[in-house]
């Protein structure tokens, strides 16, 4: 199995470890169109091979998409990531343009590959890849579904003094101030959250899950990476180890939950094929009301993708 990371940023990297650390490959290309970097962060992650076991062969390369011929599943992390006071929507004519371009590339040398796209604003630079690649929707899709619910389960173990491991959760909607998780489709091992916080907890987690990247980007002065990146390594192995695995990914919907042509987060089965079935779960009225409008946010910013007319 042949994996191609684009952007050898912190999230690209971390992927690209991450995916190494799991032996889901034997060979990683790390892409960067900054001179040395890719070849530089591949160089320093393959001599930890024999520190950390494992036998994957990463090499890093500066704009050479050659390189990348056949690979089988692509994370695509390119894009300026978020300075403090910007919101994912200021980023997108400029991530548009870059993803379009990186996605051309990659289909010339790679046409069969399963597309993962991590680049902000999320949601509509999974739009842009899937109209740049041309391939069916089930093959390009993105992620955040994954690190949203990953964030909000690690506030409901904190909350609850108990492993991040034995909570299960799902969340919907835009990777953005609107997405939606779902306390009613929250257990600790089995254990509704609602036995074990009281709504007033559950609904400042729930907060606290939404400005999640955002608060990060306050601390940090940019992006996350730690959870982004082993969030897109997740889903790499589900799709490289076939694993038909149910989670919510940022996926194109056609009449699903009442959404047609767009991308955003549901859950989904995802294995060797890519997204196999979009999973539709019941919903009651208040949580159909915040997925539609977060359904309505994410499709004001693909009006600003339409506007832009690179497609
Ligand atoms: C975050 C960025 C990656 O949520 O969107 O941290």
């Amino acid at each position: 199995m042949k994996i191609t990371v684009i952007g050898a940023g912190n999230v690209g990297a971390t992927c690209a470890n991450v995916i190494a650390h799991k032996a889901l490959a034997n060979q990683i290309v790390l892409v960067d169109i900054k001179e040395g970097l890719a070849e530089g962060k591949a160089l320093d992650m393959w001599q930890t091979a024999s520190v950390n076991i494992f036998d994957t062969r990463i090499i890093g390369v500066t704009n050479d998409y050659l390189a990348t011929k056949d690979s089988e599943i692509v994370v695509i992390t390119s894009g300026i990531p978020r300075k403090p006071g910007m919101s994912r929507d200021d980023l997108i004519s400029t991530n548009a343009k870059i993803v379009k371009e990186v996605t051309e590339k990659v289909i010339r040398y790679s046409p069969d590959a399963v597309i993962i796209v991590v680049s902000n604003p999320l949601d509509v630079m999974t739009y842009a890849a899937y109209l740049a690649a041309k391939m069916h929707h089930s093959k390009v899709f993105g992620m955040a579904g994954i690190l949203d619910a990953a964030r909000y389960k690690s506030f409901i173990a904190e909350a609850l003094n108990t492993s991040p491991r034995d909570v299960q959760a799902l969340l919907l909607g835009g990777h953005g101030d609107t997405m939606v998780p779902l306390p009613r489709y929250t257990s600790v091992s089995g254990i509704p959250v609602s036995q074990l916080l009281d709504q007033e907890e559950i609904d400042r987690i729930v907060q606290k899950t939404r400005q999640g990247g955002g608060d990060l980007v306050k601390l940090i002065g940019t992006s996350a990476w730690y959870a982004p990146g082993a969030a897109a390594a997740l889903m790499v192995e589900a799709i490289a180890h076939d694993q038909h695995r149910i989670f919510s990914i940022c996926a194109y919907v056609s009449g699903e939950y009442g959404i047609r042509d767009l991308y955003l987060g549901v859950p989904v089965k995802l294995g060797r094929a890519g997204v196999e079935q979009v999973v539709e779960i019941e919903l009651d009225d208040n949580e159909k009301q915040l997925l539609h409008d977060s359904a309505c946010s994410v499709r004001r910013l693909k009006k600003i993708l339409d506007d832009t007319n690179l497609f």
